[in-house]
């Protein structure tokens, strides 16, 4: 990252507007008018070819006839000038460019959007958009866009890929009272990303959280890198269902990659904490611009009323934060500031007797107790009480614990006074929502947080006993065949070369081999019709199993060559694979997608209906560690089912785990010749009876990267 010039772009000392105007209403016009309304301290130089003076400013008509230094240029001219003046500004020896106008790639003028980064960075200059409103920054006092006004200030950065959005945003923030620093518009991403920003705004003293609205991301893998070394918190909202559809899928991993799961993964493995929509953007961002995260899982609710309450509970459930009993001396010690006919359990109901000192003590208490790791506390507005006076017994309680590493949220339901004292809870750092389900949500984001940067860890440690060399030479030799996808053969022999366990499959071409082989292996066995041109054998009638004896393996050789042949008369047919036929056990599958934005990423399910019906799948970004993997094993709902659910022996989960960690290390090397990847199904044993690849499948790439 160049600092200085990124320094140059978003925090800039001075800045040119290109087309600067003095005629209201022109997007010229407002942007001088909110520099000047912003109380921008740096210089402005309004450029116009016809004006002497723009707003009060001396206008030049060109970047080249300006006097001082510029770091940024806000462009406000058509895109057919952009070139020229790009051209013009790298010239001047400008840093930055604020790229406003449209009619760029969104228009299908892509040309044109990489001329200007093209020129722009022969100059060493970086490119904000197009195609955007600009930037503002509470901070600098840098309105530099037609957004009306700076938002309410606050330590959180917003980064939008949609203007309308940013601008819709910016007036909410005050309505929300959610308060940012700065709100950065980036438009088409020609040049300055996602990426770029999250790890700006990562070393940005100004910012304490970074808030993403993302439609879709340029460089996934270097997001996520960012991401990861960033160490404040990244909440985004991802809208849009990935790209990689699953019509064009050739595997059945690929079928099942759709709907964001890969971007799900991907933020999980990064860090980045998720939004379900807008509302929930601006709620966690709250929590997360004003509160450290939540290191552990025993979340404590203290409330004045049951309903609430159960509201609370049924919330905590529903976002993975779920309630347990508080242990017996915070108990003992809760009871001590409440009636007879209160509970100390999980939720604390305190009553509706509560005052302030008996929420006071006991948010004292619990806030500097070791057991709870976050504290939510619920009040209802009642006529005995004043909403004021109850918050502020809340933040004195959190001073004076002298607690600052675990987190605190509130909800007050209520009316007026309860929204005045919620407001007055932001103001002094304790996010405060009018739901107790939203208080809940934000103490999960966290949670959420905390938990991510725990897993986080892209590079999982590699298998040494691996031979990628060989694995290159299998697949060389089927491309040189003119083949995308490998035989179940070659697939298994790939595998095999990242120390895989698969079923022995050997390649019979005529009935007496098949015999032989048959012996070799040992009965019963599997025949299977080999062909790269049969992708679904079993459709194809290309499959026996258990099969017993040497006749039934002549007439079975007879019956499969028939049936590909009538599956597809041209099929290309290399044979009949005689297959060791492992004993049946619990059925998983494997896959593999190479996703447009993050590259190779492996997929885990159960076998049958669990992934045919219920598509209960999982899906990281590869490659994973076995520790990672163990995670996948039970993220998926069906995860009790290996762990030994219903009486039934635990399955060799590590086993299980290892095979996953050697598999996405495998399409990770790999990547830039596999485009998919089934083994459906591996059979897993009982603990330290291991796992096996019954049935392999790899695709290539078209063409190799
Ligand atoms: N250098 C300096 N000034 C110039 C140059 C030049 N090379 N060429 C023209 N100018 C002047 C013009 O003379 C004019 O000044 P004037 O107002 O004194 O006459 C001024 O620059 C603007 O030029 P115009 O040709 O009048 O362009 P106009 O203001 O109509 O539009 C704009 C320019 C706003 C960039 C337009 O082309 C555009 O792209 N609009 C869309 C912007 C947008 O919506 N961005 C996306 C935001 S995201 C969202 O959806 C909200």
């Amino acid at each position: 990252m160049d600092l200085e010039v990124l320094n140059g772009l978003l925090r800039p000392k001075s800045i040119a507007v290109i087309g600067a105007s003095n005629k209201k209403g022109k997007i010229g016009y407002t942007v001088v008018e909110n520099l000047i309304e912003s109380q921008y301290q740096g210089a402005v130089y309004p450029i116009n070819p016809r004006e002497a003076e723009v707003q009060g400013f001396k206008s030049y008509p060109s970047v080249l006839d300006v006097p001082g230094d510029i770091d940024a240029a806000v462009m406000v001219v058509p895109a057919k000038f952009s070139v020229q003046v790009t051209e013009e500004c790298g010239q001047k020896g400008v840093k930055g460019l604020i790229i406003i106008a449209s009619g760029f790639s969104e228009v299908g003028r892509k040309d044109l959007e990489e001329q200007v980064v093209k020129t722009a960075h022969r100059y060493g200059m970086r490119v904000l958009g197009p195609n955007i409103v600009g930037i503002l920054s509470n901070s600098d006092d840098c309105n530099a866009s037609f957004a009306p006004f700076l938002p309410l200030p606050g330590k959180a950065a917003l980064v939008s890929q949609s203007g309308a959005l940013l601008i819709a945003m910016d007036a909410s923030t005050y309505t929300r009272r959610v308060g940012f620093d700065k709100l950065v518009s980036i438009g088409n991403m020609s040049d300055v990303n996602f990426a770029d920003m999250v790890e700006w705004l990562g070393q940005d003293e100004t910012t304490a959280c970074i808030s993403l609205y993302i439609e879709g991301l340029k460089d996934g893998r270097r997001f996520m890198k960012n991401a990861l070394n960033t160490s404040k918190p990244i909440i985004a909202l991802k809208s849009g269902v990935s790209a990689h559809g699953a019509a064009a899928a050739a595997s059945h991993t690929g079928s099942l990659a759709g709907a964001g799961q890969i971007y799900d993964a991907a933020f999980e493995q990064a860090g980045v904490v998720r939004a379900s929509d807008l509302n929930n953007l601006f709620d966690r961002t709250l929590a997360l611009s004003l509160q450290p995260p939540m290191r552990g899982d025993n979340m404590l609710v203290i409330t004045n009323g049951g309903g609430v309450g159960v509201l609370a509970t049924d919330a905590a459930e529903r976002f993975g934060v779920p309630l347990r009993f508080a242990p017996e001396e915070v108990q003992t010690e809760l009871k001590k500031h409440m009636p007879e006919f209160g509970s100390a359990k999980n939720p604390v109901d305190l009553t509706g007797m509560a005052g302030r000192d008996w929420y006071q003590h006991s948010v004292q208490y619990a806030f500097a107790h070791n057991w709870v790791n976050g504290l939510v506390v619920l009040y209802c507005e009642t006529a005995m009480t004043d909403p004021m006076d109850i918050a502020q017994g809340i933040e004195e309680a959190v001073r004076l614990s002298g607690i600052t590493d675990k987190p605190i949220t509130v909800s007050f339901v209520g009316g007026e006074k309860s929204d005045t004292a919620m407001r007055w809870l932001v103001e002094h750092g304790i996010p405060a929502y009018d739901g107790p389900d939203i208080a809940v949500n934000a103490m999960a984001a966290l949670r959420e947080y905390a938990r991510n940067k725990e897993l986080a860890n892209m590079e999982g440690p590699r298998f040494s006993d691996v031979d990628e060399e060989a694995a290159r030479a299998i697949i060389a030799k089927a491309r040189e065949n003119g083949c995308c996808n490998l035989t179940e053969i070659e697939s298994k022999k790939v595998f095999k070369t990242y120390g895989l366990p698969v079923a022995r499959t050997e390649m019979a071409t005529s009935e007496d081999e098949a015999v032989r082989l048959a012996e070799e292996i040992g009965y019963p066995i599997v025949m299977k019709i080999m062909s790269p041109d049969i992708l679904h054998k079993s459709d194809a009638g290309g499959v026996k199993v258990n099969v017993k004896t040497s006749a039934e393996v002549h007439e079975f050789y007879r019956e499969i060559l028939k049936n590909a042949q009538a599956y597809k008369a041209d099929a290309r047919i290399q044979g009949v694979a005689i297959q060791e036929m492992a004993p049946w056990a619990t059925e998983v599958i494997i896959g593999s997608v190479n996703d447009p934005t993050f590259g190779p990423s492996v997929m885990f399910g159960l076998g049958g209906i669990f992934v045919e019906i219920l598509k209960d799948v999982t899906f990281r970004v590869a490659p994973v560690s076995p520790d990672q993997a163990f995670k996948m094993l039970e993220d998926i709902k069906a995860g009790a089912i290996l762990a030994g659910a219903r009486g039934e022996a635990p399955k060799d989960r590590q086993a299980l785990a290892e095979v996953l960690s050697r598999y996405s290390q495998m399409i990770t090397d790999l990547g830039d010749e596999i485009a998919e990847t089934d083994a459906n199904p591996v059979l897993v044993y009982e603990e330290g009876e291991g796992a096996i690849v019954v049935d392999a499948r790899i695709i290539l790439k078209e063409h190799r990267a």
